[in-house]
């Protein structure tokens, strides 16, 4: 298999914003307790947060960090998880049929936040709450004078407002589980009105609408036009979340999922633009990304607990995932740079233990998963501008997406080189890929991330088996560069 890309330095698709490379904590099975906070965990710090969950954090280069839900949002009450612990109400929580102790709250969130150098994307409950509780929780966190609010936050030891900018109003108000579920017109008309209030505490937040909770809704597109008719104007982005998994052994398909991904952000793009130009404004609204990854939701083992079984943070969606995730997870982050003029924010869901690149054993150590890899080398390497790609690649037939390329490559460019991201979703053959720079190529550098075995998994004992290691085909023939490309591989081609 050969396929060629085709790059130049002037034309260009956006710059990266590093808020593309955000992630998700909710209070949800593990992520939280016994995931980033662990008073018990003989490494903790002086607060109870787990060092090598924050030094891990830090190394995969993560950028937001969405919280606290999520599904959770939707049923919680920001005023239990504030104020003396001795004092904060253990409650049921509707979403994952779990018993939340409110041990953990906004403000362990925010001095996590700062421990790992993450910028919070703070929702708010639009689900069973309303505007007041929204802009109480802003008032709170954010408040710079004497009210009894800002003085609450300040008797609970935070004495500087904490500035949070983005935030989420509400999670999947379209999801019949959501607690609170909505129509359109109800979600739209609160959402508008929660968000000019907020606004008037401060007209400079950035605001996230929530889309469709998936392109599967039925009511998707509608909802998108619907919600946006009503907050247009008063919103920075509307939120679109998507999850991928293999299907009855499909790899094919599996792999090309960045196809059904491309597919979902030009449809609720284009969506955006109907609505703009309905409004005739001049003012665009962006897609917040704000729930991606591979989630195995059909497993067995995923059902939340029932009837009067209650956990306090019980193993829930603990994917273990192996290097053909990883391959998917790196072509998704490609889908996401391909359109970064239209999407400004993404969280992969989740950081910790839940679905999540993280994983941690209660008292013991923090291993990495094979979707650590692809994430970590794109936020670390791309840098300054995604460049138009052109592809000329062969292509193969998947059952859920017709004709699909075997290749998958997006490339971004600064000052002082061009990276190349690039995948090889044939399950057999390698391929010689030809990389057409306009800028003159000096030398290359190649890393990849492929196993004999695609289902290799890493787990608590092993996790470093396969890792990324130095591509040595990578050479310059003239004016090219070239580089073999394994079978079901995640490629990084730096070209200085
Ligand atoms: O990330 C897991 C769940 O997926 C979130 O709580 C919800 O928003 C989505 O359906």
């Amino acid at each position: 298999l050969s396929a060629t890309i085709t790059t130049h330095h002037d034309f260009r698709v956006a710059p990266v914003d590093r808020k593309l490379f955000g992630a998700f904590v909710e209070h949800l099975g593990r992520c939280v307790y016994t995931g980033i906070y662990e008073p018990e965990h003989p490494e903790s710090d002086d607060r109870g947060f787990r060092k090598d969950v924050i030094d891990a954090v830090r190394d995969l280069g993560i950028s937001t960090v969405r919280y606290p839900g999520g599904n959770f949002v939707s049923g919680y009450r920001w005023e239990d998880g504030v104020g003396p612990l001795e004092r904060r109400p253990v409650r049921l929580d509707l979403a994952w049929h779990t018993t939340e102790t409110n041990e953990f709250g906004t403000n362990e969130f925010m001095e996590w936040a700062s421990r790992a150098s993450i910028e919070p994307m703070m929702a708010v409950n639009l689900g069973t709450r309303g505007i007041m509780e929204a802009v109480d929780l802003l008032e709170y966190c954010n408040g710079g004078t004497h009210t009894a609010l800002a003085d609450l936050r300040r008797s609970h030891g935070a004495e500087k407002p904490y500035g949070i900018t983005m935030w989420c109003l509400g999670n999947e108000m379209d999801g019949p589980w959501q607690t609170g579920h909505k129509t359109a017109q109800e979600y739209g008309r609160l959402a508008a009105e929660t968000a000019r209030a907020m606004r008037a505490v401060d007209p400079t937040l950035q605001l996230v609408a929530c889309g469709s909770s998936n392109s599967g809704m039925p009511t998707f597109g509608r909802w998108e036009y619907e919600v946006l008719q009503e907050t247009y104007e008063d919103v920075d982005f509307i939120s679109a979340h998507s999850y991928y998994q293999e299907h009855d052994g499909d790899l094919g398909s599996f792999l090309a999922s960045a196809v059904d991904l491309d597919g979902f952000v030009e449809s609720v793009a284009a969506t955006i633009e109907a609505v703009r130009a309905q409004k005739r404004s001049q003012k665009r609204v962006y897609i917040s990304l704000d729930e991606w990854n591979v989630w195995y939701q059909s497993r067995q083992d995923e059902q939340v607990p029932q009837g009067d079984d209650w956990p306090v943070a019980p193993k829930l969606l603990e994917d273990n995932y192996s290097v053909a995730d990883a391959v998917v997870v790196g072509s998704l982050l490609i889908s996401i740079l391909r359109h970064s003029d239209v999407i400004k924010s993404a969280s992969l869901a989740q950081l910790v233990n839940v679905i999540a690149p993280i994983m941690t054993e209660p008292g013991g150590k923090m291993w990495k998963q094979t979707t650590y890899h692809p994430f970590q080398h794109v936020s670390q390497m791309a840098r300054g501008e995604v460049l138009q790609t052109l592809i000329s690649s062969p292509t193969y037939e998947t059952n859920r997406y017709g004709d699909v390329d075997v290749l998958d490559a997006v490339s971004v460019a600064n000052d002082s080189e061009e990276v190349v991201f690039a995948v090889n979703r044939s399950q057999h053959e390698q391929m010689e890929l030809t990389v057409r720079s306009g800028h003159k190529v000096r030398s290359v550098q190649a890393t990849t991330y492929a196993s004999a075995d695609p289902y290799w998994k890493a787990g608590p004992s092993d996790d470093a088996s396969v890792l990324p290691v130095v591509n040595a085909t990578a050479r310059i023939e003239g004016k090219c560069v070239k580089v073999t490309l394994p079978p079901v591989s995640w490629n990084v081609i730096r070209m200085p």
